[in-house]
């Protein structure tokens, strides 16, 4: 789980000044109202600005696709276009939506061919911090940069959009010339291993980005960890300021931003307020390996006429899971490398050594690898589910529920999420057990998997239903 400068290319890139908007693909709206997202193949530069292009596949010609922003309990209306060559579909991660439209290939909808366009059309009902991606071969399509941004405003936004920034972080492989290494895609190794880990890192698709804060200001910085596998340490404590959510609902009370790393899963989302003050340009760091290394800097700009103070976040309504009343399941993780792997199934046949190699399914939940026939289990609205996760693997896992958010209710090894909030994904490490509660009142078929997407194409899949 370590990156070392070693496996980083040398140098960072060019240092571009984005401002505070991301230099993403721009938003397409629609004379009906619908923001269009075209994903297809795209040419991108994320090595330097000197390097080679990648073959991407985006949304709306860039990377990361362009920023939905509504407000909380808003229609969110997108009418995906599919221009790629294979089938795909758009998931929403986070929300707590409409079974039909929460995407899924297979599960919630057919993955809408080529040529052939799909309409989204959902509420947002929760304030936060969210994405988009696809999810057909998310392995690969996430991996290639279909994701975006979602991000629902307060009614009243909290802070000015100048003050309101999002960095999306993505951990990509390039190959020695630095264009993405499209050839390791479905590498065995890494689906049995940490999944797809990366060598570049970059921040709405840019490598070392700059931004504009203003001293004394009060700034929301909204991280999202996009990468396929890779679990980012990052070092806070140059922005200071206080975490005020996670996975996109506000914490109870505001905390100071860890002094140590700050651990984030793939798929995981933190709010942060920072406040600078006036003085020398501020870094965010990553340090999970030997040579840290910083991923964005932030120059600041003389004071203004600004705000330092910023409201409390409204919480969410999400429903308080009641533990007393629990059912009590449990989801044991097993297989991968270094794995017990004795004793799993797939499609209905004993896992052999040949099979998986055959079928690349090599993780298991509670014994089953891949998408099992039958729901892990059935809730009736609104029924508490107490999910005990044990993780047998010699590897860490974010586990993500689809259509709900829980509270984590126990934790081995305390870690940031040890924070009493609502999450949708959980990083539980190796050898731990996390107890996860949440109340599955949102009716339909629900994925429950890994979010390292080669764990999660390789077995780590389930799904259950809410009647
Ligand atoms: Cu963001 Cu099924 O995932
Ligand atoms: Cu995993």
């Amino acid at each position: 789980m370590r990156i070392s400068r070693r496996d980083f290319l040398a140098g960072a890139g060019s240092s571009a000044c984005l401002g505070i908007r991301p230099a993403a693909a721009t938003m397409a709206l629609a004379d009906d109202g619908f923001v269009e997202l075209t994903a297809g193949p795209s040419q991108q530069k994320i090595y330097k600005e000197s390097g080679p292009a990648s073959s991407l596949w985006t949304y709306n010609g860039g990377v990361p696709g362009p920023e939905i922003r509504v407000k909380r309990g808003e229609r969110v209306k997108v009418r995906l276009i599919n221009e790629l060559e294979e089938p795909t579909s758009i998931h929403w991660h986070g929300v707590r939506i409409d079974n039909a439209m929460d995407g899924v290939s297979g599960l919630t909808q057919d993955a809408v061919p080529p040529g052939e366009t799909f309409e989204y059309d959902f509420v947002a009902p929760d304030a936060g911090t969210y994405w988009y991606h696809a999810h057909n071969k998310s392995w690969q399509q996430v991996g290639r940069g279909l994701y975006g941004p979602l991000i629902v405003e307060e009614e009243e936004p909290a802070f000015g959009l100048d003050q309101d920034l999002t960095l999306i972080l993505d951990d990509w492989r390039l190959d020695r010339e630095g264009a993405l290494d499209l050839e390791s895609f479905g590498s065995l190794m890494d689906w049995s291993h940490a999944g797809r880990l990366g060598n570049w890192l970059t921040v709405n698709g840019v490598s070392l980005p700059r931004f504009d804060l203003v001293a004394g200001a009060a700034h929301r910085v909204r991280l999202i960890n996009v990468s396929n596998a890779r679990v980012l340490e990052l070092d806070l404590s140059d922005l200071g300021g206080r975490l005020i959510a996670l996975d996109g609902q506000p914490l109870k009370e505001a905390m100071d931003v860890p002094s140590g790393g700050f651990l984030m899963g793939p798929g995981q989302r933190a709010d942060l307020v920072v406040v600078p003050a006036e003085g020398r340009e501020l870094a965010l760091r990553e340090i999970s390996g030997a040579d840290p290394f910083d991923v964005a800097r932030f120059a600041i700009l003389p004071e203004g006429n600004v705000r330092a103070s910023y409201p409390t976040l409204k919480a969410n309504a999400l429903p308080e899971p009641d533990l007393a009343s629990a059912r009590k399941l449990v989801l044991d993780m097993t297989g991968g490398a270094m794995g017990q792997m004795a004793g799993m199934t797939h499609g209905g046949e004993p896992l052999t050594r040949e099979r998986m190699r055959e079928t690349g399914q090599l993780w298991g939940l509670n014994g089953v690898a891949g998408m099992p026939e039958v729901a892990f289990f059935r809730a009736s609205s609104v029924e508490t589910v107490l999910l005990e996760i044990v993780n047998d693997t010699a590897f860490p896992h974010a586990m993500h529920t689809h259509g709900h958010h829980f509270r984590i209710v126990e934790q081995s090894r305390a870690m940031v999420e040890d924070t009493g909030t609502f999450r949708d994904t959980v990083l539980v490490a190796a050898g731990e057990t996390v107890r996860i509660a949440f109340v599955a009142d949102n009716p339909g078929k629900w994925l429950l998997h890994c979010h390292m997407l080669e764990h999660a194409a390789a077995g780590m899949t389930t799904w259950f239903e809410v009647l």
